[in-house]
């Protein structure tokens, strides 16, 4: 799964990258570059392909700028970097991890994120950018406890095939 790519911390330099593949995705860049400590850069072959990061709301984050270059996706990079960034936030003591998003609700539950209420977000969530206004209100709220992990991605796909099936 995601062949020869790596995941490090994202630099200045990797920032105009970062920047061009949220816009390119219609993601909100506003505030990436004073989250910098926590944004990541996914890179194959010295080109950053990816990236994902977090904004913190102690004692909990937001995950965010979750992307993957159109040519480099399908190949479980997404995955890659969903899986990393919990495990981030777990060696950073992080207790919840919320997602909003409008394009991958049915990934994030079959991860096992469980949805949420916007209105049941702790406040000083709702306080942020994204909430406020970067992102859009149907984007739906995600929440997954950190030392909870992920669903294993083999059990979540066999799951959506008997929904497909079903
Ligand atoms: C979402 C994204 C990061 C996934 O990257 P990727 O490298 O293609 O993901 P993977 O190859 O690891 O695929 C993981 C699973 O997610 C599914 N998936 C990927 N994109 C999806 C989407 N937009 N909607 C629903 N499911 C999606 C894949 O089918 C795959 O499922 P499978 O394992 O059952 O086959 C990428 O499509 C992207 O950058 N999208 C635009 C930005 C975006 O929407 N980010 C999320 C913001 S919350």
């Amino acid at each position: 799964m995601g062949g020869d790519a790596m995941i490090r911390r994202a630099t200045d330099a990797d920032l105009p990258l970062v920047i061009k593949l949220l816009n390119e995705a219609s993601l909100p860049a506003a505030g990436l570059a004073e989250q910098r400590g926590h944004l990541y850069a996914l890179v194959s072959r010295e080109t950053v392909v990816g990236a994902v990061g977090y904004e913190v709301h102690s004692p909990d984050v937001l995950l965010r700028s979750l992307v993957v270059a159109p040519a480099a996706r399908g190949q479980g990079r997404g995955l890659q970097l969903i899986s990393f960034i919990l495990e981030q936030c777990r060696l950073d003591g992080i207790r919840n991890a919320y997602a909003l998003t409008t394009t991958i609700p049915h990934l994030l539950s079959r991860l096992g994120f469980e949805e949420v209420k916007r209105s049941a977000a702790p406040a000083a969530l709702r306080s942020s950018d994204e909430f406020q206004g970067s992102c859009p209100s149907r984007a739906r709220l995600f929440r997954i406890p950190v030392t909870a992990g992920l669903t294993p991605p083999k059990a979540a796909r066999k799951s959506r095939k008997k929904e497909v099936r079903a």
